[in-house]
């Protein structure tokens, strides 16, 4: 089974937490991980992929272009329904509580739906996400006066998300 996460990060915030994504991942039996900063992703590596995780910095309450541009490259992949039923999630992080996470996940989870991927959000039953998560994927707050990139718990949600994922994937993949 593969998953790749592909991130955009200038600050190294969204990338800590595309790591702790992939760790989650990882404790999958038979999950095969790439992990990628989205200038090294290649488009025409995704039809391999059971599972499709992507994630950037909130800007402006959207994608980042970093992102955006990369995801403007599949084109070719929709039209030939290369994404269809592939698992996909999406993370991302702000700077500020209000600063747009809900936004920018709805507007990360869009471009899969055009795929014809099969969303895998963040459900209230896991705890860490009772606590202060989203059900969209995993949001956080990376106020820039902070000392650590991401918290322990923030690490916690990414785990749970790539655990996830991985999870719902292999269902897939068994039958
Ligand atoms: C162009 C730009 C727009 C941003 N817009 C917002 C915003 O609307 N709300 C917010 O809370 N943070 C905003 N930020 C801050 C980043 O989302 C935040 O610092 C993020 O954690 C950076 O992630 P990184 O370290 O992975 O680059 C913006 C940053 C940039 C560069």
């Amino acid at each position: 089974m593969n998953i790749c996460i592909v991130y955009d990060s200038e600050g190294g915030h969204t990338k800590a937490l595309a790591e702790s994504i992939a760790a989650g991942a990882q404790q999958v039996s038979g999950a095969n991980v790439y992990l990628q900063h989205v200038d090294e992703a290649d488009v025409y590596s995704l039809p391999k992929m059971d599972a499709i995780i992507w994630g950037c910095p909130g800007h402006f309450g959207t994608i980042s272009s970093g992102l955006k541009s990369w995801i403007d490259k599949l084109g070719y992949l929709w039209a030939e329904g290369k994404l269809i039923n592939k698992v996909g999630a999406v993370f991302c992080t702000t700077a500020t509580t209000h600063g747009g996470l809900e936004a920018t996940l709805l507007n990360l989870i869009t471009p899969m739906l055009h795929q014809g991927m099969i969303i895998a959000g963040l459900p209230g039953n896991i705890p860490e996400n009772a606590l202060y998560g989203s059900y969209y994927g995993v949001g956080i707050t990376c106020p820039i006066e902070g000392n650590d990139l991401i918290t322990e718990d923030d690490q916690a949600l990414g785990r749970a998300l790539g655990e996830r994922v991985a999870q719902v994937a292999q269902q897939f993949t068994e039958r």
